[in-house]
């Protein structure tokens, strides 16, 4: 009997055969669960928004006693699930086991009596603990650690990153780092909760889901919680089997577009998460753009949220960029790499503008990784190729099937290790047809630019579009600049030579700590650098070529 993987000696005793083929047999189970295990995005969603409908959100005074406070919130029944963090005071999410305790808890909680100001009476599941009794001792104060809600500061990682062994340990080890953590989720789908009571207030059967890097697997800790109204419940419902001759139907306003529909929606829902919304500030109201939004605050989860309406294929790609990360562990660790190392080089901003967005550059790694030879991931094309009847999809005339059963899809055998495959996108990308070709990952190849732009990406779903429309020559020119810095970084033995060790205090930065620092590339200057140049110089230079402008055209006439 020869169980797989295993080599059994000739001089090996029976039992330690039969001892061998069971523990490679039960292996072999064990994994072939845990690959049955990755759950479709539906059904993470669908269990994590159950989950948060059973959880409160409660602000707590610093000296709070979590024996007390337990035994308190327990009187309206079983808590499964709670912890505690930090975000301007101290919170605590608790879950219950069921719906009925926290109805039981809202019962029983006070309306706040305040003399000098108004409030909205409008109740939710964020709530203040008053602790009227005496202060506890420092030793029976919280005993659970507060979850920490952000990433290290770049300079801790970089010191990090510097103790591990391997660049595949140093990728790893900062994915770990930025990666969502089970709580930071947890809080998400209960800020999408809260506000979906609020538009449930006119949308009773409307949710509010998360969306983007917050459920697709690539979000990092502090990343934004991109949100959208799905109205699908109500608008999707498909008409009764008729009983009768007679039937009724609603009587509803009509509007000129569904885009008019979504901005008027937003409009209303925005202007009550501004008025009644507790927590939400520096509402914003960006109804004109090409996917309207309202943008806000939460302040208790200290989230920056981006509330959408009608907005299917952005689903659709949160859907695709998850099961690719869910289809080879390499997957999110290379974008969680190149998603720090374009930030920490000021290749993308929080601030819109003609940066690349994290959005194109998990395209352009998936991209990367459809052309290894063997592919690591498959074709969208493929994937929509094994996709089955449930599965079709057409959203505003835009083909969005694709397969949802990872269990069709049948990788090939790439061995590339994280540090290959880091050094390859470098050198990739440092020589990339930028100038001539489209990054296409529903073909997986390049494609010959079907309009001018300076990076052509072109959009998974609606494939008439460019997702990186948006950047400009100088952007692209500092990307292939710093991919080229890197590739050549990574060439150079200092480079390659761990310079630390985790026992020592301090360690010089080598491998991808060593790409992370400052760039050294002249030509590479970076947003900051620039900023920084006088005002004076600025006007002076621009003087100047207006001046030299005005003489060219002087000379032409
Ligand atoms: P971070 O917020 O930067 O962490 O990443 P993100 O993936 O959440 O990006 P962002 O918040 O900018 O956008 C949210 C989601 O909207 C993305 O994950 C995409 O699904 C979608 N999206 C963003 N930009 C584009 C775009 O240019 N075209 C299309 N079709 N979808 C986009
Ligand atoms: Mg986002």
């Amino acid at each position: 009997v020869a169980a797989p993987g295993e080599t059994l000696r000739k001089d090996e005793s029976g039992i330690t055969c039969i001892k061998k083929c069971i523990h490679s047999i039960v292996e072999y189970f064990l994994l072939a669960v845990e690959k049955d295990r990755r759950k479709s995005l539906y059904a993470v969603q669908t269990e994590r928004q159950e989950q948060a409908r059973r959880s409160v959100l409660i602000s707590c005074p610093a000296r709070t006693n979590e024996k007390k406070f337990l035994k308190y919130l327990s009187r309206h029944g079983d808590i499964k699930n709670y912890f505690f963090y930090e975000s301007y005071g101290v919170y605590a999410v608790v879950e219950f086991a069921n719906q009925e305790s926290v109805a039981s808890l809202l019962e029983g909680t006070d309306v706040p009596s305040i003399s000098h100001e108004s409030m909205v009476p409008f109740k939710s599941r964020l709530l203040s603990l008053k602790n009227l009794g005496s202060v506890d001792s420092p030793k029976q104060q919280l005993g659970k650690q507060c979850q920490s809600q952000t990433t290290p500061p770049i300079n801790e990682l970089i010191q990090r990153l510097s103790k591990e062994e391997s660049i595949d340990q140093q990728v790893t080890s900062l994915t770990e780092a930025y990666q969502l953590t089970e709580e930071n989720s947890r809080l998400r789908f209960l800020v999408c909760s809260l506000l979906s009571d609020i538009a449930a207030a006119y949308f009773p059967e409307s949710i509010i889901k998360p969306f983007g890097s917050s459920v697709n697997g690539f979000g990092k800790l502090g990343c934004d919680l991109d949100m959208f109204l799905d109205l699908d419940g109500i608008t999707g419902k498909r008409a009764n089997m008729p009983q009768s001759d007679l039937s009724l139907e609603y009587q509803m306003k009509r509007a000129n577009s569904e885009r008019a529909v979504t901005q008027s929606i937003l409009s209303v829902i925005g202007e009550c998460v501004d008025q009644f919304g507790p927590g939400c500030v520096g509402v914003q109201k960006i109804l004109n753009a090409r996917c309207p939004l309202v943008r806000f605050a939460h302040q208790p989860s200290g989230f920056q949220c981006d509330l959408t309406a009608n907005n299917r294929v952005a689903m659709k790609s949160t859907e695709l960029l998850y099961l690719y990360g869910e289809l080879d562990p390499r997957v999110r660790c290379l974008v969680f790499t190149v998603r720090c190392w374009a930030r920490a080089h000021g290749i993308t901003s929080s601030i819109p503008g003609a940066w690349i967005t994290n959005f194109s550059l998990t395209i352009m790694v998936l991209f990367f990784l459809q052309k290894r030879s063997p592919p690591i991931i498959p074709t969208l094309n493929h994937l929509r190729d094994l996709a089955g009847p449930a599965d079709q999809s057409v959203i505003e005339g835009n083909d969005c099937t694709f397969v949802s059963d990872f269990s069709k899809i049948q990788l090939q055998n790439n061995t590339e290790t994280l540090e290959q495959l880091l050094r390859e996108f470098f050198d990739f990308y440092a020589t990339f047809a930028f100038s001539k070709m489209s990054i296409n990952i529903r073909k997986g190849k390049e494609q010959n630019k079907p309009e001018v732009a300076m990076l052509h990406i072109q959009n998974p779903f609606e494939t008439s579009l460019n997702v990186s429309k948006n950047v400009n020559a100088s952007q692209l020119e500092r990307f292939v600049a710093l991919c080229q810095e890197s590739s050549w970084l990574f060439q150079q033995s200092e480079t390659n030579t761990p310079r630390g060790g985790k026992g020592g205090n301090t360690s010089t930065p080598w491998g991808l700590a060593a790409i992370l620092l400052p760039s050294q590339v002249s030509g590479v200057k970076s947003r900051k650098r620039r900023k920084r140049e006088p005002a004076s110089e600025r006007i002076k230079s621009l003087l100047e070529s207006l001046k030299s402008n005005s003489q060219q055209k002087q000379k032409k006439t």
